[in-house]
């Protein structure tokens, strides 16, 4: 008869070695059997071992025969679960492999300009502010320098609201140029802001949408000058569209401010064919006009300065080449994602 000591011990390390369930199912026939198991069997001769050994045999075959239940166990849920081997080669990762740039949101080129506009002038120490879209007549004209009568009204086709209040009668500005008088009429001189938003205009083309953007600027002291606004003016267009953005000032029309000024920038176009390039005007700007201080309770001997509103989407189109203003509102992704 073998060594029954050495026969359990080499069921232990094959139970230790199997590789597979089925390894295990059979060791542990082999034996829990209910006929032939060797543990089985083992178990049942005890009563024929002689009664003063009996009681030890008893406990060593008791130490086994849970050693093998646990092995068992332990190592059926060892081979459920993948080895360190297994994951090392059927799971790796190379992170050195270049993974596909995985899509991220952002902002639409307009609100990041404008972001950067706020950026620019809050160096050159303007605050920043904002308005309603909805306007009054007082604001966006009367208050301006603009009467009811007066033929600039018509530079601007303005789309009025429904229900309204003859005396003053509601629109969305046209410009965000009222945002000077709401501004002055809350904040004493000097002063020195900035305001950003969306404008309507009952006009549509390559260059011009029925909704667009506008950035008013305001600067009011009481020795402010055309040469500080040139200086800010090309200070801010060199930063936001390129430092080599070439413009131009004109003398323009503007009621609410006396001399006005226009300032185009060169645009190439859709036209490609040209290489000479075009000129697109992107600033109306100028020295506040007396009345429009006096509107606001600003006394126009003391205080002086200057305003401009930028064209937010024209200066995009000038820095990228865009050839039509309309891509802006066409959530073309194709497009949209190129910024
Ligand atoms: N509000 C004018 C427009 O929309 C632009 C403008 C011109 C604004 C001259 C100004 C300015 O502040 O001084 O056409």
């Amino acid at each position: 008869m073998t060594d029954p000591h050495s026969s359990w011990e080499s069921c232990e390390e094959r139970i230790r070695a199997a590789k597979t369930a089925d390894e295990l199912d059979v060791i542990e026939q082999e034996l829990f059997g209910r006929k032939a198991g060797a543990m089985t069997l083992a178990l049942q001769s005890l009563h024929e071992t002689a009664p003063d050994e009996r009681k030890k045999a008893a406990a060593e075959l008791n130490t086994w025969k849970r050693t093998f239940e646990d092995l068992l166990a332990a190592r059926r849920k060892e081979l459920a679960s993948p080895s360190n081997e297994t994951l090392r080669t059927s799971d790796r990762i190379d992170v050195t492999l270049e993974l596909p740039q995985r899509e991220r949101g952002h902002l639409h080129l307009i609100p990041e300009f404008i972001r950067e506009v706020e950026e620019v002038f809050g160096r050159m120490g303007f605050d920043s502010a904002t308005g309603p879209e909805i306007e009054t007549e007082e604001f966006n004209f009367n208050l301006l320098n603009i009467p009811r009568d007066h033929p600039a009204r018509d530079m601007q086709d303005t789309f009025w609201l429904a229900a309204n209040n003859p005396a003053d009668r509601l629109l969305l500005r046209t410009q965000t140029s009222p945002m000077q008088i709401r501004y002055m009429q809350s904040h004493k001189p000097p002063l020195r802001v900035i305001a950003p938003g969306k404008v309507y205009r009952k006009d549509s083309d390559a260059t011009h949408s029925p909704m667009f953007h506008q950035f008013e600027g305001l600067m009011i002291g009481e020795d402010v000058t055309l040469a500080n606004m040139k200086a800010v003016m090309i200070t801010a267009i060199r930063a936001l569209v390129s430092p080599a953005a070439e413009f131009r000032f004109r003398t323009g029309f503007f009621p609410f401010v006396e001399p006005g000024l226009e300032v185009d920038m060169r645009w190439q176009g859709d036209d490609a064919a040209s290489r000479e390039g075009k000129w697109l005007e992107v600033v109306g700007c100028g020295m506040v006009h007396p009345n429009v201080l006096r509107n606001c309770g600003i006394d126009p001997k003391k205080y002086q300065g200057f305003a401009f509103g930028f064209g937010v989407e024209r200066m995009i189109m000038i820095k990228h080449q865009i050839p039509d203003l309309r891509a802006f509102f066409q959530g073309d992704l194709r497009f949209l994602r190129q910024f």
